[in-house]
């Protein structure tokens, strides 16, 4: 059986590597990997660290790109690597523009396609953006639904999708981390070196679309001011390559000394750094499911979220965008311990880390 597994962003590599590895282990499958590359050193980082040489590379980033580039450029390139390779299934993960163009590729050759991290729902169209729609178009366009959690599982049910299609299988961003996170890795080196780790250090991640502009202000601001009157405080920001991400980091961070900036750090160092941090802030998905598990409070820079299983454990929190919630929100956490310790306790409602294996057993007995 020929499986082609096919993404292109960061958080999708991150979440297929283990299942690439486990694919490849298998003598009755020749697995093969397509990367659109809609994320270039983002994704390579990845890559590099699970040691996955793509068969093909369709190198589509350009900076600033459109969501209308991604998906026509996705569309025609992987619609040429299926056409090439005829694979009996297409693998996609998640809900970003390459999935979406996989998906829809594969249709249109009718070949089978499995989703995985399939059935996350917000029930909003524009949030998070384009994501939600993305992932409900390939929730009708795929053949096979590995969803990580019974809530994606029941999502699915209810748009009517037939319960054989539906296997629950955690998630498999459990299994990268778990494979990661004990490495040893040092922090020398990554901009960070005048990090004063006797502090409490929080952990900031933003980069959604929709945080563009006002809410992104927003937030910086609110970080900003909140570490102002906190000295005992320090702030690790990896800005994502985005130009506009990095520009209002720049304006809003670059004169305070208790933030530092970095680039995008590897999942090594970055796995040490979510180990080691204080908490979190964040309007990533893949961190609102890593953080819970290491036991790291995880404040969510969102309206509405399609993870609510670390929420309803107690270990996350949705706290929007505005700045007097995300001010009231982190200084919540910074100066109440017991909400601190009420919330810092590690919750897995993601997965065992064996997500991967469980796809492939699917994938072998099923398809
Ligand atoms: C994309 C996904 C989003 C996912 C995120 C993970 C879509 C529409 N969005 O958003 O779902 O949460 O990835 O990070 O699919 N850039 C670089 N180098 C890189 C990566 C990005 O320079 O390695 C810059 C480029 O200027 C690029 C821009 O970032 O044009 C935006 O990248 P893009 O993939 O369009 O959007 P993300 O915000 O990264
Ligand atoms: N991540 C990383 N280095 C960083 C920031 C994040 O390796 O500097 C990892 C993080 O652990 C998670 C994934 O990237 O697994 C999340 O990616 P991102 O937030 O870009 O996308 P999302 O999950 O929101 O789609």
């Amino acid at each position: 059986m020929k499986v082609l597994s096919a993404f292109g962003t960061r958080p999708e590599a991150i979440k297929m590597a283990p299942l690439v590895r486990c694919l490849s282990r298998q003598p009755q499958i020749e697995s093969k990997v397509a990367v659109t590359a809609q994320h270039r050193e983002m994704l390579d980082q990845v890559l590099q660290l699970f040691q996955i040489t793509p068969d093909y590379d369709l190198n589509i980033m350009h900076s600033g790109q459109t969501l209308e580039n991604i998906t026509s450029l996705a569309l025609r390139g992987l619609g040429q690597i299926i056409a090439e390779e005829k694979p009996d299934l297409l693998l996609v993960h998640g809900d970003t523009t390459t999935t979406l163009s996989g998906a829809l590729a594969a249709f249109y050759q009718q070949v089978p396609c499995g989703h995985v991290e399939a059935g996350l729902r917000t029930a909003d169209k524009y949030a998070p953006f384009p994501e939600e729609i993305n992932r409900r178009l390939v929730g009708s366009l795929a053949d096979f639904h590995f969803a990580p959690t019974a809530a994606a599982r029941d999502n699915l049910l209810a748009e009517n999708i037939p319960a054989e299609k539906i296997f629950l299988t955690g998630n498999t961003v459990i299994d990268a981390l778990l494979q990661t996170v004990e490495q040893e890795c040092s922090l020398a080196g990554l901009g960070l070196d005048r990090l004063d780790w006797a502090k409490r250090v929080i952990l900031l991640t933003c980069h959604r679309r929709e945080n563009w502009g006002r809410p992104m202000e927003e937030i910086f601001a609110a970080v900003a001011d909140t570490v102002r009157e906190h000295s005992d405080v320090e702030v690790i920001f990896p800005v994502h390559k985005n130009p506009l991400v990095r520009q209002a980091a720049q304006e809003a961070f670059s004169t305070l000394s208790q933030v530092h900036l970095c680039q995008p750090l590897d999942y090594l160092p970055f796995c040490q750094v979510m180990k080691s941090c204080h908490l979190v802030l964040t309007d990533s998905g893949g961190l609102q499911e890593e953080a819970p598990a290491l036991g790291k409070p995880v404040l969510v820079l969102r309206e509405v979220t399609e993870r609510p299983e670390a929420i309803a454990a107690g270990t996350a929190r949705l706290i929007g965008t505005d700045y007097r919630r995300v001010r009231e929100g982190v200084g919540l956490l910074l100066d109440d311990d017991k909400v601190y310790q009420s919330m810092a306790q590690a919750v897995n409602p993601y997965g065992d880390g064996r997500a991967a294996q469980y796809i492939t057993e699917i994938i072998l007995k099923k398809i």
